[in-house]
């Protein structure tokens, strides 16, 4: 579609539209991200441009949401928690309903006694949570694991551009770093859990989003199963993990956190989303001495 000479205020009211018509949830924020995009400006400035003609790539650009490709794809960046992340084709495009995960694990990693927290983000992606405790907590050392090693380029890149330090590992959930056995205060993840089979409403998550990224095997939870193995590997005695899941598999989750190994332990809804808070527990303290009082026993004092 092509309409020379309209000003961007009116593309803009039109490009509504038309995402409306499509179903796209974010029908108006979209349109306006296009034109700041087109512009090369922020989605913030646009109002300053409402009377200037739209470039004509807008309408190329809208075209591409109307057919449901995420508009981060489409404009090459995220916000998540406020900062500005890259994405591309091929790795996990962050989504908005994790920022509450992140600010559960700001807000515990705060309550800490130490200024200094270990902190491990298992299935990193682009590296959006990592980085974004790394700013919050500048204390804490932070480490993000995945297995593909797109994202794990693609984290480390983002944290260059925050300006953040975040070592990235390729490797996968189930045997990553065993040098940090017992030493972590707090694990992070987002696994794949969507059990295979499951229909996915969303065209955006459905047809670009990597494969790896959304399916968790038959019931959604081999990743998550993983995650539980290596968080209680890695967590010191009183250590924390926060982990992202499916709602509808609450009860399986919980399930899977009911031994002695873990206390602490509750499921706290989101918007779209679950997410489960466990503490890794206490070794049992041993039985403190008991004095002696056997009346027969002789003390000798020299
Ligand atoms: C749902 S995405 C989450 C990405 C990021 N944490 C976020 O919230 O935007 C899940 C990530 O887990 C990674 N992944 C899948 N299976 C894995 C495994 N076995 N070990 C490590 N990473 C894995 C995928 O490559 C993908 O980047």
């Amino acid at each position: 579609m092509t309409a020379s000479g309209l000003s961007t205020g009116s593309a803009i009211k039109g490009a509504h539209a038309m995402l409306d018509a499509a179903g796209v949830p974010t029908a108006e924020r979209d349109a306006v991200s296009l034109a700041a995009y087109a512009l090369g400006t922020t989605p913030d400035a646009v109002g300053a441009h409402s009377e200037v003609p739209v470039p004509a790539e807008f309408w190329a650009l809208v075209d591409r949401r109307v057919a449901r490709e995420p508009v981060e794809l489409i404009v090459g960046a995220s916000y998540f928690c406020g900062r500005r992340f890259l994405v591309e084709p091929g790795v996990f495009v962050p989504k908005p309903e994790t920022e509450e995960l992140v600010a559960r694990v700001v807000e515990r990693l705060r309550a800490l006694p130490t200024a200094t927290p270990r902190v491990v983000d298992l299935c990193t992606g682009s590296g959006v949570v990592a980085i974004t405790v790394a700013a919050e907590v500048p204390g804490a050392t932070v480490t993000g694991v995945d297995l593909s090693g797109q994202a794990c380029d693609l984290a480390v890149r983002n944290a260059a551009t925050a300006e953040v330090k975040v070592a990235f590992e390729c490797c996968d959930v189930a045997t990553a770093l065993p040098e940090l056995d017992g030493l972590v205060d707090v694990v992070i993840a987002n696994p794949p859990y969507i059990p295979v089979g499951r229909a996915i409403g969303m065209p955006e998550v459905r047809d670009h989003d990597p494969a790896l990224a959304l399916w968790g095997g038959p019931d959604g939870l081999d990743v998550v199963r993983a995650v539980e193995r290596t968080a209680r590997r890695l967590l010191a005695p009183g250590g924390w993990l926060f982990l992202e899941h499916g709602p509808y598999q609450v009860q399986a989750v919980l399930a899977m956190f009911g031994d002695a190994a873990w206390s602490q332990v509750a499921d706290h809804e989101t918007v779209d989303d679950a997410v489960l808070v466990a503490r890794r527990a206490e070794p049992e303290r041993p039985e403190p001495e008991r004095p002696d009082h056997d009346p027969n026993r002789i003390i000798r004092e020299q």
